[in-house]
C-alpha cells in the first residue's frame, strides 16, 4: 500500500511546515517541504495507491496514548472498554499506539500478568499497543523477574501509594522498585496519593452519611496529592530512581516537581484533559442529559448521584489547578497529557456506589476526545502552541516510554502513523458519535473546532471522517527500549 498526502502543514514538537509526504509499506520515505503558496506536487513521479490532498490541514503524527486501561477488573466490576472497542475509540480519536496497564494479581508471577494481558489484546487491538505492569504484589522472586520482562520490551512499572487493601504498595517497595529502575533502565511510574490519609477520611465520612458522589472529591483533597508527589520524589532521588508520576491533578503536586527540575532531571510527569478541562463543581451538577431510556440497569437515581460520572482518582480540582497545571506544560515541567480512559457505565457500574461514594468504580472514559479537547484549549484558549501539542500527544510520550524515533514525530523512516486534522470543521463532542462502549461522555456537549479527517496507522488508513475501517486484530505488539534518562534532550528530526 502507498499514500501520497499533498499539501498538508506538518507539525512537529518544534516546527511547522507545509509539504507532500510518501508513504510506502507503512514507513514515510519521503518529506518535501513546499512554501505556503505552492500547491504543485512535488512528488509527480511516485505514483501512489491512494492520493489525498490535504491542504489546510494539520498533519499530526498519531497519538500516544500511554494511560489506557481495558479490560481491566476494578472494584468488583470491569472496565467498559475492551482492547477491541477501546483501540478503535483510541484511533477514532487519532491515537495509534496506547500503553495499558496489565494489573498484577496477587501471587502471580510477571510472565502470568503478561500473558493474561496479551491473550486480552492479541486478536483484538486495531493500533499498535504495549503494556506496564502495575505491581500489587512484590516479593523477591517478582523483582529477580524484572530483567527478563525488559527484555521482551516492558519498560516501566506502575506502583500505587493509593488504593489501600487493593493496588497500594509500602514505602520500602516502592523504594525497592525505584532503586531497580535506575540500575536496569526502566521507568517507575507512581500513582502519588496518600492512601493512609485517604482511607481515615472515607471512614470518617461515612460514618456521618457523607455518602454522595460529591464526598469522594472530599476524601481525596489536594494534601493527598501533594504530600504524596513529595515523598515519592524523595524516594526515587535517594534510590537513583527513574520517576514517572501519573494523572497529576493539582498545583500543590506540581510545586514538588518544579524543584526536581534540573539538567540531571529523572522525574517526569504526566497529566490529563479531565484535569485540564474540568473542576469540583461537576460533582454537584444535576443531570444534564435524560435518563438513557430502555439502557440495561436504568433506574431513576438521585440528583446528587450524577457526581459519579466524574469520581476518578485523583478526584476533579478547584478551578485554580487549572490554569498551573497549564502553566506546568508550558514550562516543561509536566511532559506528557494521557488520557486515564477507564470507562465505567453510569447506569450498571458506577450504581455499585449508590450508598457509598467509596465503592463507585474510579475512572473516566477519554480516549477518544484527548486530541479534540487538547487543541480546542490550544486554539481557543491559547494555553499552549501546536507544537507543543504534538509533543505532549505524541511525541515526549514515545521519546519516555521508549517507542521514539519509530514513533511519535513525522520523520522520514519513521512509521507511517498520522492524523489528518481539519482544524476548521465544527466539533460538537457527544456520546452517541463516539466509539468508546460506555453510556456517558463526560464531555458531553463540549463545542469547538477541529475534526479528524483520516487517521493512517502503518501505513493504512484505519478511520476516515469518523468511521472505523481497520481490522480488528492488526494492531501489534511493541517491544520498547529501555528508558534514558536523557531522552527528552535529543532530536533527530528529518
Ligand atoms: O480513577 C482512575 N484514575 N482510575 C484508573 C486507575 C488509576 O488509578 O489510574
Ligand atoms: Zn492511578
Ligand atoms: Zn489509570
Amino acid at each position: 500500500m502507498t499514500i501520497k498526502i499533498l499539501n498538508s502543514t506538518v507539525v512537529r514538537s518544534a516546527e511547522a511546515f507545509k509539504a507532500d509526504i510518501a508513504i510506502e509499506d507503512g514507513i514515510i520515505t519521503k518529506i518535501e517541504r513546499k512554501s505556503k503558496t505552492a500547491s504543485a506536487d512535488l512528488l509527480p513521479e511516485f505514483e501512489a495507491d491512494e492520493v489525498i490532498d490535504a491542504k489546510g490541514q494539520y498533519l499530526l503524527p498519531g497519538g500516544i496514548d500511554v494511560h489506557t486501561h481495558f479490560d481491566m477488573p476494578f472494584g468488583g466490576t470491569v472496565t467498559a472498554d475492551n482492547f477491541y472497542t477501546g483501540t478503535v475509540a483510541a484511533a477514532c480519536g487519532g491515537n495509534t499506539t496506547i500503553i495499558d496497564f496489565a494489573i498484577q494479581n496477587k501471587g502471580e508471577t510477571l510472565k502470568q500478568t503478561l500473558d493474561n494481558w496479551r491473550k486480552k489484546s492479541e486478536s483484538k487491538a486495531v493500533i499498535d499497543y504495549s503494556f506496564h505492569i502495575a505491581l500489587t504484589d512484590v516479593t523477591d522472586n517478582i523483582i529477580s523477574e524484572i530483567p527478563d520482562i525488559i527484555s521482551q520490551g516492558i519498560t516501566s512499572l506502575k506502583l500505587f501509594m493509593a488504593y489501600k487493601g487493593s493496588l497500594m504498595t509500602s514505602d520500602e517497595t516502592i523504594s525497592k522498585i525505584l532503586a531497580e529502575s535506575g540500575k536496569l533502565g526502566f521507568l517507575t511510574m507512581i500513582h502519588c496519593e496518600n492512601g493512609d490519609e485517604i482511607e481515615r477520611l472515607s471512614k470518617e465520612l461515612l460514618s456521618n452519611g457523607k455518602t454522595s458522589p460529591f464526598y469522594h472529591a472530599l476524601s481525596r483533597p489536594v494534601d493527598a496529592e501533594e504530600s504524596a508527589v513529595e515523598h515519592a520524589i524523595k524516594m526515587s532521588s535517594e534510590n537513583n530512581g527513574n520517576l514517572y508520576i501519573v494523572h497529576l491533578s493539582s498545583e500543590g503536586g506540581l510545586k514538588h516537581i518544579k524543584k526536581t527540575n534540573s539538567d540531571k532531571k529523572r522525574t517526569f510527569t504526566e497529566t490529563c484533559p479531565q484535569y485540564l478541562t474540568l473542576s469540583i463543581d461537576k460533582y454537584t451538577e444535576t443531570p444534564n442529559a435524560p435518563l438513557i431510556k430502555g439502557h440495561k440497569g436504568n433506574i431513576n437515581l438521585p440528583p446528587e448521584f450524577e457526581g459519579a460520572k466524574y469520581v476518578m482518582s485523583p478526584p476533579l480540582r478547584g478551578k485554580y489547578n487549572l490554569s498551573a497545571l497549564w502553566d506546568g506544560i508550558k514550562s516543561g515541567a509536566i511532559n506528557a497529557v494521557s488520557s486515564d480512559h477507564c470507562a465505567f457505565n453510569f447506569y450498571d457500574q458506577k450504581t455499585l456506589g449508590l450508598n457509598d461514594f467509596s465503592k463507585i468504580p474510579n475512572g473516566i472514559p477519554g480516549v477518544e476526545t484527548r486530541l479534540y479537547l487538547l487543541f480546542n484549549e490550544t486554539i481557543k484558549e491559547k494555553h499552549i502552541t501546536i507544537n507543543k501539542l504534538v509533543d505532549v500527544f505524541a511525541t515526549a510520550p514515545a521519546k519516555l516510554f521508549g517507542l521514539y524515533p519509530k514513533k511519535g514525530e513525522i520523520n522520514i523512516g519513521a512509521d507511517a502513523d498520522m492524523v489528518i486534522f481539519n482544524p476548521n470543521k465544527k466539533l460538537h463532542i457527544k456520546r452517541i458519535k463516539l466509539h468508546q462502549d460506555v453510556d456517558y461522555c463526560p464531555f458531553e456537549g463540549y463545542k469547538g473546532k477541529g475534526t479528524i479527517s483520516y487517521v493512517i496507522a502503518n501505513g493504512n488508513t484505519i478511520v476516515k471522517n469518523n468511521a472505523f475501517c481497520g481490522v480488528s486484530g492488526s494492531g501489534k505488539f511493541l517491544k520498547r527500549n529501555k528508558f534514558d534518562p536523557l531522552c527528552l534532550q535529543a532530536s533527530s528530526s528529518k
